[in-house]
């Protein structure tokens, strides 16, 4: 679905990150009161990038499996300068006034910091990160080791403050992978059965998998083994095809019916190296 969003730079928030990676910026639309992040802005050529798709596939998953990652929008960006990226999404930021993870995590190692923030902080950190953490073993997401801010925390929603999940643009086996640091670690791309087939561990703040609470990651993943296959075929079939290549479609759906039932053995090896957890 295609939305409309003013698609020049929107109101800026002390939160805003410096440009990243995908060079995306914030947007705002009169009818919505939170701002929302656009991206990507850079074109990546060939069929393989995608990575709007990957965004809006992976937030429709984790709506599925209770995740808390922001709705995603795919939005057709028909002002964008010359060069730039067109087939575009949009993240909707759900809070007012947010925390980076680089500044949370300095509270939770020293919680005398703020101590009220903490108290909401630890309420949910154990079953938000058990839950992500599922999706993104399933996802293969590569971006949320002590990344410093694709992880928030949010105040002042009317679902309470809750930790939010970001940035998916390079999951699914994105050829970002070939990255010699990821191939070292034995990800590959999911061009092939090879790729998504990959027993790889997911990095995930070691902060927040001391705190996971086990037996919702036990939980998670069960929903995550019965997910019904036509339910990941409706997901990724339904992007259109100016946004996910033919062919890349039929490997995302291969990789992801695949992989519900190839993730229990690695995720326990990592929670078992980590420490703690209930
Ligand atoms: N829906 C959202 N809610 C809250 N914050 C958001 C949202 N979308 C983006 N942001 C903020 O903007 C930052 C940049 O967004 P994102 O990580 O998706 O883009 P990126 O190009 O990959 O950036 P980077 O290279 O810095 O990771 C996020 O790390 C987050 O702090
Ligand atoms: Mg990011």
């Amino acid at each position: 679905m295609a939305v409309a969003y003013g698609s020049q730079p929107g109101r800026r928030g002390t939160d805003s990150p410096r440009e990243g990676e995908a060079g995306g910026l914030y947007v705002t639309r009169d009818a919505v009161p939170r701002r929302a992040y656009l991206k990507p802005r850079k074109r990546e050529h060939g069929p393989f990038g995608c990575r709007a798709a990957r965004e809006k596939i992976v937030a429709d998953l984790a709506r599925d499996l209770g995740v808390a990652v922001p709705p995603v929008l795919l939005f057709v960006r028909h002002d964008a300068p010359q060069g730039e990226e067109t087939s575009c999404c949009v993240s909707l930021v759900l809070y007012g006034r947010q925390f980076p993870w680089h500044q949370i995590k300095r509270w939770v190692e020293d919680p005398t910091q703020s101590e009220r923030i903490m108290e909401l902080v630890m309420r949910d950190l154990p079953v938000s990160a058990a839950r992500a953490l599922v999706l993104n073993a399933w996802v293969m997401q590569s971006e949320h080791g002590d990344h410093p801010h694709n992880i928030v925390f949010g105040l002042d929603s009317d679902g309470g403050p809750h930790f939010v999940y970001l940035d998916y643009a390079l999951a699914l086996g994105h050829r970002f992978v070939d990255d010699p640091h990821f191939r070292a670690l034995g990800w590959r791309r999911w061009k092939d059965e090879e790729g998504w087939k990959a027993p790889v561990t997911v990095p995930f703040p070691p902060l927040m998998l001391q705190h996971v609470s086990r037996s919702e990651v036990d939980a998670t993943l069960s929903r995550v083994e019965d997910f019904p296959e036509g339910e990941v075929q409706a997901v990724v079939g339904r992007i259109p095809g100016d946004y996910l290549h033919e062919q890349e479609r039929d490997i995302l759906i291969a990789g992801l019916v695949g992989r519900r039932r190839l993730i229990r053995a690695p995720l326990e090896r990592q929670l078992m190296g980590s420490g703690g957890g209930t």
